[in-house]
Formats: C-alpha cells, structure tokens, sequence
C-alpha cells in the first residue's frame, strides 16, 4: 500500500467582481422593472410585488461581501440577470477546461510537476458543461497528460469525494498520482432573480495535484484518511438536465431548471450531519480536537461554518483555526473548501494535523484528514 499526499493545490480566480452594492443595485432595479411591468396583477392580487434585496441581510445571513464571476455585465444588467457566456464552437476548449488548465498549471507548479508525472485527471463539479466527452479528458488533452480522466458530479462535496476516489487508486497502486480539478462555473446555475438565493456563489476553479508521499519533492500533506457519506434529501435540488428538451411544457424559464434550496432546512439537518460525520472520521482515526491544528470547511455560509468548528473543536475556533474566503468568493461549490486549503496552509509545521471537509446537495459530506510533512 503506498501512502497518498497532496503535493500541490492551484486556484484559478476570474477578475470580475461583483460586491454586494452592485448586485443589489441590480437587484432592485430588476425587481422595480418587474413590478411596473406586472402593475396591473399586483393590484388586482394575482401575483406579489417582488420585494428589494439589502446587503445588510445579505452580510449577515452568509458572510459573504463579494463574488467573482466569469461575466459581470449580463449578471448586472436588469434586462438579462445572467451572465453572458459565449457558446463555444467545438474546437475550442470548453469554458470549465480553461478555467481547469490554469488552477491544474498551478498547483502542477506548486509541487514541482510537469503533465508527463499525471497519470489520472477527475474532473469534479457540480455542474458540467456539456455531457460527453468528459470534460476531464479535454483538461487531460489540453495539459498533456497520459492515462486516463473522468468526470464526476456530487454537488458541493466533489473535491472531497474526488480527493477520496484519487487517493485510493494511489494507494492501491493502479495510478501513482492524479490531478482533482473542480471548474465551477456557479454564475450560470444560480437564479439571479430569486431575492433569496441570488447573493449565494460565484465562479472559480481550483486543482488539487495528489501524488505517493515518497514522490513528492518538497513539503506535502499525506492523506491519513478520507470519508464520504450521502442521505438523500431534496431540499438543495437543480432538475436541469438532457431530458429537458423531450419535454413539450416551455422548461426554458421555470425555476426549478436552476439551483433551488430550502435554505432553512438545509441549515437545520446538515449541521449536525456534518459534525457528527467529523467527530466519528477523527474518532475512527484516532485524533482527538486538541490534535487538530487546522479545518479547512466547505464555504456556504459563515454561521454555520462557525457553528461547525464550535462542535468539532469544543470552544469558539481561535483567528485563523478555521479560515473563510467565502466573504471574498462566496460559495464557490466544491472549490471552496479546496480554495481555502489552497490560500492558508502553507505556515502549518512538520506533523500538524487538519481536515479538509465539504458538505452539500445530495445531501453529502466528504472528509479528508491530512498530516503536513516537511
Ligand atoms: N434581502 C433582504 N431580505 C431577504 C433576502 C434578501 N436578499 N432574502 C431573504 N430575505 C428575507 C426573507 O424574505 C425572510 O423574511 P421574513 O422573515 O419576513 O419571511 C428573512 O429575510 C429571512 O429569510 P431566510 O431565508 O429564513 O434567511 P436565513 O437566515 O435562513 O438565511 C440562507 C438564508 C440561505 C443564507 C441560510 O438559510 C443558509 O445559508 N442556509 C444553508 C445554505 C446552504 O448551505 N446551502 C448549500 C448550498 S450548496
């Protein structure tokens, strides 16, 4: 059995920003559009005016004060509220392999790799841009790569899941390393009309390069462990899909074609999903809090996030235990947890211990338990 290690990590951020002032500037102006438009059914009772979004409530029901995007005009723009992505003719790479490549450069970069060391590419999201070929084997194309590519979809927890699927070929001995890339282009899933969802993600992608700890050729986290689980739950659901155009009922602009969640409930039972899933994954692996020197958590909202590192550490996190980058991405999908390893884990010391963890549709939490090295 060979010892898996994250050797390098990359993440590619678009330049776009959108803070919470612009989008609500938009916002509002979309919502009074709408409402002049509809006058006379808002009158007559036939439909409810749409109310104006606030940052105030936006800061802090989430903890979020600003996204990247891959376009801000269309998103802005109170006429359209979506981005505006050209349509790729099929000789040029796709959007997510682009964004792929440049965070798969990176963490390449990062551990001292070139393409001809990738034996395997997973391309891990939660939305895919076209169904086949896989997106994974354009990336394993674009880089160079020998081998293989798959992709795989588990919604938020794809990093992990991933993670999880790369580290037990490594182990096995069928790869001797792979890249887990996770493009996540959530602008285009996200309903930018809907007041109660609309401030939730942004667009990023990131790499993870995972490799046997004796390959690695400067300091790395060896993989102690991973862990995913699923319950199948309905309450963060997008029913966008190929059987949509098999359909005769003009599903191009119902809301249930984007992301959709009872936001409440989802708060309600994967809280404890997921600090129970820690609590066994550390029990099972023989670590206790006080062991733990870093959780690098899934980036959806940061009371929640808050609440988690409370019950896996047993006191409030001290400033940096428990890092958010959710304030400058919002929810970016899988990428957060990944984007937030990326950024603050480079100052841990020889042996410091850290879980990587992302929970989310499905529903789903995958852990990863790491050990730095070096
Ligand atoms: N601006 C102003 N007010 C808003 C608003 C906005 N953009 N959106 C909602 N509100 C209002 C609601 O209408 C509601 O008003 P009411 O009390 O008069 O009915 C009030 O604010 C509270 O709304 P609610 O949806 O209950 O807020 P919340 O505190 O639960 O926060 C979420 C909403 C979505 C941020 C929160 O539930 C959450 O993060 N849940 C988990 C989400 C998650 O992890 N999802 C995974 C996605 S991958």
């Amino acid at each position: 059995m060979h010892r898996p290690a994250i050797t390098g990590t990359g993440v590619f951020t678009p330049e776009a920003t959108i803070s919470n002032a612009e989008l609500v500037a938009a916002f509002n102006a979309y919502a009074d559009r709408w409402n002049a438009e509809h006058a006379d059914a808002i009158a007559a009772g036939e439909v409810e005016a749409k109310e104006h979004s606030s940052e105030e409530f936006i800061v802090k029901a989430s903890g979020i004060e600003s996204r990247h995007v891959l376009d801000k005009t269309g998103v802005l723009d109170p006429a359209v509220m979506h981005p505006l992505l050209r349509q790729r003719s099929d000789d040029e790479p796709s959007v997510m392999a682009e964004m792929a490549v440049d965070a798969a450069r990176k963490a390449l970069a990062q551990a001292g790799r070139t393409a001809a060391d990738v034996d395997a590419v997973i391309c891990a999201a939660s939305n895919l841009e076209r169904a086949y070929p896989a997106i994974a084997i354009e990336i394993q194309s674009l880089l160079g790569i020998k081998g293989f590519a798959f992709d795989m979809n588990v919604a938020c927890s794809s990093a992990t899941f991933g993670i999880q699927a790369a580290a037990d070929m490594i182990r096995s001995g069928s790869i001797r390393s792979a890249l887990v890339v996770n493009p996540e282009i959530c602008s285009a899933h996200l309903e930018w009309r809907d007041r109660d969802c609309h401030f939730i993600f942004g667009d990023v992608a990131t790499a993870t390069l995972i490799e046997r700890a004796e390959d690695a050729t400067g300091p790395y986290f060896e993989i102690r462990s991973t862990r995913c689980a699923t319950e199948f739950s309905n309450n963060i659901r997008n029913n966008n899909g190929f059987l949509r155009r098999s359909r005769p009922d003009g599903m191009a602009d119902r809301r249930d074609m984007q992301f959709m969640q009872n936001g409440r409930k989802v708060f309600k039972e994967v809280l404890p999903m997921v600090s129970q899933h820690i609590a066994d994954h550390m029990a099972d692996d023989g670590i206790a809090a006080g062991d733990l020197k870093r959780l690098w958590l899934h980036q959806a909202n940061k009371t929640m996030n808050d609440f988690i590192g409370r019950k896996v550490l047993g006191r409030e996190p001290e400033p940096g235990e428990q890092p958010n980058i959710l304030q400058d991405y919002a929810n970016t999908s899988s990428a957060g947890s990944i984007i937030a390893f990326s950024k603050h884990s480079s100052d841990l010391n020889d042996g410091d211990l850290g879980i990587i963890c992302s929970f989310g549709a499905g529903y789903s939490v995958g852990s990863v338990i790491v050990q730095r090295h070096g």
